[in-house]
Protein backbone atom coordinates (compact mmCIF):
# COMPACT_ATOMS: atom_id res chain seq x y z
CA UNK A 1 0.00 0.00 0.00
CA UNK A 2 1.05 3.17 -0.72
CA UNK A 3 2.00 6.05 1.86
CA UNK A 4 -0.42 8.76 2.22
CA UNK A 5 0.82 12.21 1.76
CA UNK A 6 -0.02 15.67 2.58
CA UNK A 7 2.07 18.11 0.26
CA UNK A 8 2.68 21.95 0.76
CA UNK A 9 3.02 23.70 -3.17
CA UNK A 10 5.21 26.61 -3.71
CA UNK A 11 5.23 28.24 -7.26
CA UNK A 12 7.24 31.40 -7.61
CA UNK A 13 9.00 31.24 -10.86
CA UNK A 14 7.53 34.30 -12.01
CA UNK A 15 4.72 36.74 -11.44
CA UNK A 16 2.66 34.92 -9.29
CA UNK A 17 3.56 33.57 -5.90
CA UNK A 18 1.16 30.75 -5.10
CA UNK A 19 0.43 28.18 -2.58
CA UNK A 20 -1.51 25.56 -2.28
CA UNK A 21 -2.37 21.77 -0.48
CA UNK A 22 -2.77 17.99 -2.13
CA UNK A 23 -3.65 15.40 -0.35
CA UNK A 24 -3.15 11.72 -1.63
CA UNK A 25 -6.42 10.76 0.08
CA UNK A 26 -8.74 13.54 -0.79
CA UNK A 27 -7.05 15.54 -4.08
CA UNK A 28 -6.71 19.46 -3.49
CA UNK A 29 -7.31 20.78 -0.63
CA UNK A 30 -7.13 24.43 -1.16
CA UNK A 31 -4.78 26.71 -3.37
CA UNK A 32 -3.96 30.13 -3.87
CA UNK A 33 -2.31 33.09 -6.11
CA UNK A 34 -1.35 36.42 -5.75
CA UNK A 35 -0.83 37.72 -9.41
CA UNK A 36 1.34 40.89 -9.82
CA UNK A 37 0.29 41.38 -13.12
CA UNK A 38 -1.13 45.07 -11.57
CA UNK A 39 2.77 45.95 -10.40
CA UNK A 40 4.66 44.59 -14.09
CA UNK A 41 1.62 46.54 -16.20
CA UNK A 42 3.20 49.81 -16.13
CA UNK A 43 6.22 48.40 -17.56
CA UNK A 44 5.04 46.62 -20.44
CA UNK A 45 6.62 43.01 -18.54
CA UNK A 46 7.67 41.60 -15.81
CA UNK A 47 10.56 43.48 -13.79
CA UNK A 48 12.53 39.98 -11.91
CA UNK A 49 13.27 42.81 -8.93
CA UNK A 50 10.48 43.71 -8.13
CA UNK A 51 9.26 39.92 -8.47
CA UNK A 52 11.39 38.97 -5.96
CA UNK A 53 10.74 41.71 -3.33
CA UNK A 54 7.00 40.72 -3.62
CA UNK A 55 7.36 36.91 -3.41
CA UNK A 56 9.28 37.73 -0.06
CA UNK A 57 6.33 39.87 1.27
CA UNK A 58 3.19 37.76 -0.32
CA UNK A 59 4.50 34.21 0.69
CA UNK A 60 4.58 33.37 3.98
CA UNK A 61 0.94 34.93 5.17
CA UNK A 62 -0.17 32.75 1.72
CA UNK A 63 1.15 29.93 3.04
CA UNK A 64 -1.02 30.48 6.79
CA UNK A 65 -3.74 30.99 4.95
CA UNK A 66 -3.76 27.90 2.89
CA UNK A 67 -3.13 25.69 5.56
CA UNK A 68 -6.14 27.65 7.32
CA UNK A 69 -8.53 27.27 4.55
CA UNK A 70 -7.22 23.51 4.24
CA UNK A 71 -8.08 23.38 7.42
CA UNK A 72 -4.68 21.57 8.15
CA UNK A 73 -1.58 22.21 10.47
CA UNK A 74 1.95 22.73 9.36
CA UNK A 75 2.53 19.50 11.80
CA UNK A 76 -0.01 17.44 9.42
CA UNK A 77 2.51 17.93 6.05
CA UNK A 78 4.12 15.10 5.01
CA UNK A 79 6.26 16.98 2.29
CA UNK A 80 7.10 20.38 0.64
CA UNK A 81 7.33 20.80 -3.11
CA UNK A 82 8.79 24.49 -4.65
CA UNK A 83 9.17 25.18 -8.09
CA UNK A 84 13.20 24.75 -8.90
CA UNK A 85 13.40 25.87 -12.16
CA UNK A 86 13.08 27.18 -15.19
CA UNK A 87 12.30 30.87 -14.19
CA UNK A 88 14.04 34.19 -12.91
CA UNK A 89 16.40 33.33 -10.27
CA UNK A 90 15.84 35.32 -7.67
CA UNK A 91 11.74 34.77 -7.58
CA UNK A 92 12.86 30.87 -7.80
CA UNK A 93 14.89 31.93 -4.71
CA UNK A 94 12.43 32.57 -2.39
CA UNK A 95 10.31 30.08 -2.69
CA UNK A 96 12.69 27.59 -2.67
CA UNK A 97 14.71 29.23 0.49
CA UNK A 98 10.93 29.08 2.32
CA UNK A 99 10.49 25.26 1.14
CA UNK A 100 13.90 24.22 2.64
CA UNK A 101 13.94 26.07 5.30
CA UNK A 102 10.31 25.02 6.41
CA UNK A 103 10.89 21.51 5.18
CA UNK A 104 14.56 21.38 7.51
CA UNK A 105 12.47 22.76 10.38
CA UNK A 106 9.36 20.60 10.39
CA UNK A 107 11.67 17.55 9.49
CA UNK A 108 9.71 16.46 6.53
CA UNK A 109 11.33 16.06 2.74
CA UNK A 110 10.91 18.31 0.35
CA UNK A 111 11.28 18.22 -3.73
CA UNK A 112 12.46 20.56 -5.66
CA UNK A 113 9.90 20.72 -9.27
CA UNK A 114 10.50 21.59 -12.62
CA UNK A 115 8.12 24.11 -13.67
CA UNK A 116 6.87 22.46 -17.12
CA UNK A 117 6.78 18.95 -15.57
CA UNK A 118 3.81 20.76 -13.21
CA UNK A 119 2.21 22.12 -16.28
CA UNK A 120 2.03 19.17 -17.85
CA UNK A 121 0.65 17.17 -15.10
CA UNK A 122 -2.09 20.02 -14.19
CA UNK A 123 -4.82 17.67 -15.98
CA UNK A 124 -4.46 15.11 -13.73
CA UNK A 125 -5.83 17.17 -10.90
CA UNK A 126 -9.11 16.75 -12.77
CA UNK A 127 -12.13 14.27 -12.80
CA UNK A 128 -10.96 11.62 -15.61
CA UNK A 129 -7.35 12.24 -15.47
CA UNK A 130 -5.24 11.46 -18.88
CA UNK A 131 -2.89 7.86 -18.80
CA UNK A 132 0.44 7.45 -19.68
CA UNK A 133 2.04 7.17 -22.27
CA UNK A 134 0.63 10.13 -23.87
CA UNK A 135 1.88 13.33 -25.72
CA UNK A 136 2.19 16.73 -24.31
CA UNK A 137 1.76 20.47 -26.01
CA UNK A 138 3.63 22.49 -23.10
CA UNK A 139 2.49 26.07 -24.81
CA UNK A 140 3.34 28.92 -22.22
CA UNK A 141 5.34 32.10 -22.18
CA UNK A 142 8.71 30.58 -21.89
CA UNK A 143 8.22 27.42 -23.72
CA UNK A 144 6.82 25.68 -26.91
CA UNK A 145 7.38 22.37 -26.59
CA UNK A 146 5.50 18.71 -27.83
CA UNK A 147 7.35 15.94 -25.51
CA UNK A 148 6.39 12.09 -25.54
CA UNK A 149 5.30 11.32 -22.02
CA UNK A 150 5.94 7.52 -21.28
CA UNK A 151 6.25 7.89 -17.30
CA UNK A 152 6.66 10.51 -14.67
CA UNK A 153 10.14 11.65 -15.68
CA UNK A 154 10.31 9.39 -18.89
CA UNK A 155 10.35 12.41 -21.26
CA UNK A 156 11.56 12.68 -24.85
CA UNK A 157 11.34 15.59 -26.63
CA UNK A 158 9.47 15.84 -29.80
CA UNK A 159 9.75 19.54 -31.02
CA UNK A 160 10.42 22.80 -29.69
CA UNK A 161 10.45 26.41 -30.99
CA UNK A 162 13.86 27.59 -32.48
CA UNK A 163 13.10 30.95 -31.61
CA UNK A 164 10.10 32.53 -29.28
CA UNK A 165 7.89 30.62 -27.21
CA UNK A 166 4.32 31.17 -28.49
CA UNK A 167 3.35 33.02 -25.28
CA UNK A 168 6.03 35.30 -25.74
CA UNK A 169 4.77 35.53 -29.66
CA UNK A 170 1.44 36.26 -28.11
CA UNK A 171 2.34 38.95 -25.59
CA UNK A 172 4.75 40.55 -27.70
CA UNK A 173 2.29 41.09 -30.69
CA UNK A 174 -0.37 42.13 -28.40
CA UNK A 175 2.53 44.85 -27.34
CA UNK A 176 2.44 45.85 -30.70
CA UNK A 177 -1.48 46.10 -30.94
CA UNK A 178 -1.37 48.79 -27.88
CA UNK A 179 -2.71 45.73 -25.23
CA UNK A 180 -1.59 45.70 -21.60
CA UNK A 181 0.51 42.77 -20.41
CA UNK A 182 0.14 39.89 -20.28
CA UNK A 183 -1.15 40.32 -24.17
CA UNK A 184 -2.09 36.15 -24.68
CA UNK A 185 -6.11 36.69 -23.20
CA UNK A 186 -6.12 40.42 -24.45
CA UNK A 187 -5.14 39.11 -28.12
CA UNK A 188 -7.88 36.57 -27.76
CA UNK A 189 -10.58 39.18 -26.71
CA UNK A 190 -9.54 41.54 -29.43
CA UNK A 191 -9.86 38.52 -32.13
CA UNK A 192 -12.97 38.45 -31.62
CA UNK A 193 -13.91 41.38 -33.41
CA UNK A 194 -11.68 40.63 -36.11
CA UNK A 195 -12.27 39.76 -39.51
CA UNK A 196 -11.59 36.37 -40.70
CA UNK A 197 -11.20 37.86 -44.70
CA UNK A 198 -9.09 40.48 -44.26
CA UNK A 199 -5.08 39.14 -43.55
CA UNK A 200 -4.19 35.55 -44.06
CA UNK A 201 -0.49 34.86 -42.16
CA UNK A 202 1.66 32.41 -43.17
CA UNK A 203 2.09 28.76 -40.91
CA UNK A 204 5.63 28.71 -40.56
CA UNK A 205 7.50 25.64 -40.67
CA UNK A 206 4.42 23.53 -41.07
CA UNK A 207 5.54 22.88 -44.76
CA UNK A 208 8.73 21.02 -44.06
CA UNK A 209 8.96 18.02 -41.83
CA UNK A 210 9.83 18.09 -38.49
CA UNK A 211 8.28 19.07 -35.50
CA UNK A 212 10.12 22.35 -34.60
CA UNK A 213 7.89 25.57 -34.35
CA UNK A 214 9.27 28.91 -35.40
CA UNK A 215 6.81 32.04 -34.73
CA UNK A 216 9.19 35.49 -34.54
CA UNK A 217 9.19 35.46 -37.79
CA UNK A 218 5.49 36.13 -38.00
CA UNK A 219 5.60 38.50 -34.73
CA UNK A 220 7.82 40.85 -37.06
CA UNK A 221 5.39 40.77 -40.28
CA UNK A 222 2.80 41.58 -37.87
CA UNK A 223 4.74 44.92 -37.44
CA UNK A 224 4.85 45.11 -40.78
CA UNK A 225 1.39 44.80 -41.39
CA UNK A 226 0.62 47.53 -38.81
CA UNK A 227 2.88 49.90 -41.00
CA UNK A 228 1.69 48.48 -44.66
CA UNK A 229 -1.49 47.02 -43.93
CA UNK A 230 -2.99 47.80 -47.65
CA UNK A 231 0.11 45.37 -48.75
CA UNK A 232 -0.72 42.83 -47.06
CA UNK A 233 -4.44 42.77 -47.45
CA UNK A 234 -6.72 39.67 -49.29
CA UNK A 235 -9.01 41.73 -50.63
CA UNK A 236 -9.03 45.47 -51.27
CA UNK A 237 -9.29 47.63 -48.19
CA UNK A 238 -12.51 47.16 -46.00
CA UNK A 239 -14.63 49.92 -45.19
CA UNK A 240 -14.86 49.82 -41.09
CA UNK A 241 -11.11 50.02 -40.37
CA UNK A 242 -10.82 47.74 -37.52
CA UNK A 243 -7.13 46.65 -38.28
CA UNK A 244 -5.87 45.68 -34.80
CA UNK A 245 -8.68 43.35 -33.90
CA UNK A 246 -8.40 41.71 -37.88
CA UNK A 247 -4.54 41.63 -37.44
CA UNK A 248 -5.42 40.24 -33.77
CA UNK A 249 -7.69 37.56 -35.58
CA UNK A 250 -5.16 36.61 -38.25
CA UNK A 251 -2.30 36.27 -35.93
CA UNK A 252 -3.89 34.43 -32.99
CA UNK A 253 -5.40 32.36 -36.35
CA UNK A 254 -1.76 31.40 -37.68
CA UNK A 255 -0.16 30.44 -34.41
CA UNK A 256 -2.97 28.02 -33.75
CA UNK A 257 -3.25 26.91 -36.82
CA UNK A 258 0.67 25.88 -36.22
CA UNK A 259 0.39 24.07 -32.84
CA UNK A 260 -2.89 21.92 -34.06
CA UNK A 261 -0.92 20.61 -37.61
CA UNK A 262 2.29 20.25 -35.51
CA UNK A 263 0.10 18.16 -32.81
CA UNK A 264 -1.35 16.28 -35.15
CA UNK A 265 1.92 15.22 -37.10
CA UNK A 266 3.42 14.30 -33.56
CA UNK A 267 0.49 12.24 -32.59
CA UNK A 268 0.34 10.02 -35.93
CA UNK A 269 4.13 9.71 -35.87
CA UNK A 270 3.94 8.31 -32.37
CA UNK A 271 0.89 6.51 -32.63
CA UNK A 272 -0.13 7.93 -29.62
CA UNK A 273 -3.81 8.05 -28.57
CA UNK A 274 -3.92 10.72 -25.73
CA UNK A 275 -2.77 14.15 -26.06
CA UNK A 276 -2.18 16.74 -23.04
CA UNK A 277 -1.95 20.52 -23.68
CA UNK A 278 -1.05 23.04 -20.94
CA UNK A 279 0.66 26.07 -19.86
CA UNK A 280 -1.28 29.47 -20.06
CA UNK A 281 -1.68 29.25 -23.86
CA UNK A 282 -3.54 26.25 -23.37
CA UNK A 283 -6.58 28.73 -22.04
CA UNK A 284 -7.30 29.74 -25.10
CA UNK A 285 -10.45 29.09 -26.91
CA UNK A 286 -9.86 28.99 -30.31
CA UNK A 287 -6.52 26.74 -29.73
CA UNK A 288 -9.08 23.91 -27.72
CA UNK A 289 -11.71 24.49 -30.88
CA UNK A 290 -9.29 23.96 -33.52
CA UNK A 291 -7.54 20.70 -31.18
CA UNK A 292 -10.95 19.88 -30.45
CA UNK A 293 -11.94 18.98 -34.52
CA UNK A 294 -8.68 17.50 -34.89
CA UNK A 295 -8.56 15.09 -32.11
CA UNK A 296 -12.75 14.17 -33.33
CA UNK A 297 -10.72 13.39 -37.18
CA UNK A 298 -7.84 11.14 -35.32
CA UNK A 299 -9.85 9.78 -32.74
CA UNK A 300 -7.76 10.22 -29.85
CA UNK A 301 -8.33 12.04 -26.48
CA UNK A 302 -7.69 15.26 -25.41
CA UNK A 303 -7.07 16.80 -21.89
CA UNK A 304 -6.61 20.28 -20.43
CA UNK A 305 -5.90 21.70 -16.94
CA UNK A 306 -9.21 23.18 -15.68
CA UNK A 307 -8.64 26.93 -17.10
CA UNK A 308 -7.38 28.77 -13.89
CA UNK A 309 -4.70 25.92 -13.79
CA UNK A 310 -3.50 25.99 -17.43
CA UNK A 311 -1.79 29.44 -16.32
CA UNK A 312 1.31 29.52 -13.68
CA UNK A 313 -0.41 28.10 -9.96
CA UNK A 314 0.67 25.65 -7.01
CA UNK A 315 -1.88 23.13 -7.58
CA UNK A 316 0.41 21.73 -10.01
CA UNK A 317 3.50 21.88 -8.19
CA UNK A 318 2.34 20.45 -5.38
CA UNK A 319 0.69 17.39 -7.41
CA UNK A 320 3.74 17.37 -9.05
CA UNK A 321 5.31 16.79 -5.83
CA UNK A 322 3.43 14.32 -4.82
CA UNK A 323 3.87 12.67 -7.82
CA UNK A 324 7.65 12.42 -7.23
CA UNK A 325 7.79 11.96 -4.01
CA UNK A 326 5.38 8.41 -4.50
CA UNK A 327 8.27 7.41 -6.00
CA UNK A 328 10.90 8.21 -3.44
CA UNK A 329 12.23 11.14 -4.95
CA UNK A 330 12.89 14.29 -2.54
CA UNK A 331 15.95 16.52 -2.38
CA UNK A 332 18.82 15.06 -0.92
CA UNK A 333 21.15 17.56 0.96
CA UNK A 334 20.41 20.97 2.47
CA UNK A 335 21.84 22.69 -0.60
CA UNK A 336 19.31 25.23 -1.69
CA UNK A 337 19.43 24.87 -5.19
CA UNK A 338 17.51 26.87 -8.47
CA UNK A 339 17.77 26.16 -11.64
CA UNK A 340 16.79 29.26 -14.06
CA UNK A 341 17.26 26.88 -17.23
CA UNK A 342 16.73 23.27 -16.92
CA UNK A 343 15.61 21.45 -19.88
CA UNK A 344 12.59 19.09 -19.06
O1 LIG B 1 2.15 29.12 -18.09
P1 LIG B 1 2.13 30.58 -17.93
O2 LIG B 1 1.17 31.18 -16.96
O3 LIG B 1 3.54 31.12 -17.49
C1 LIG B 1 4.72 30.59 -17.98
O4 LIG B 1 5.16 29.53 -17.47
O5 LIG B 1 5.25 31.25 -18.90
O6 LIG B 1 1.91 31.19 -19.39
C2 LIG B 1 1.78 32.56 -19.60
C3 LIG B 1 1.54 32.80 -21.06
C4 LIG B 1 1.57 34.28 -21.42
O7 LIG B 1 2.35 34.44 -22.59
C5 LIG B 1 0.11 34.60 -21.69
O8 LIG B 1 -0.08 35.66 -22.61
C6 LIG B 1 -0.39 33.30 -22.25
O9 LIG B 1 0.24 32.31 -21.45
N1 LIG B 1 -1.85 33.15 -22.14
C7 LIG B 1 -2.69 33.09 -23.21
C8 LIG B 1 -4.00 32.99 -22.68
N2 LIG B 1 -3.92 33.01 -21.32
C9 LIG B 1 -2.59 33.11 -21.01
N3 LIG B 1 -2.46 33.10 -24.52
C10 LIG B 1 -3.51 33.01 -25.35
N4 LIG B 1 -4.79 32.93 -24.93
C11 LIG B 1 -5.09 32.92 -23.62
N5 LIG B 1 -6.36 32.84 -23.22
ZN1 LIG C 1 4.13 28.49 -16.31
Amino acid sequence: MQASHTILGIETSCDETAVAVYSSEQGLLAHQLHSQIAMHAEYGGVVPELASRDHIQKLSPMITEVLKKAKISLNELTGIAYTKGPGLVGALLVGATVARSLGFALKIPTIGVHHMEAHLLAPMLEENPPGFPLLALLVSGGHTLLVQVNNIGEYKLLGESLDDAVGEALDKTAKLLGLPYPGGPQLEKLATQGNPERFRLPRPMTDRPGLDFSFSGLKTLAWNILQNPGTYELHQASQNDNLKADLAFAFQDAVTDVLVIKSQRALQQTHLKTLVVAGGVSANQTLRQKMQIMAEKLNINVFYPRHEFCTDNAAMVAYAGFRRMQLGQFDKDLKIEVLPRWPL
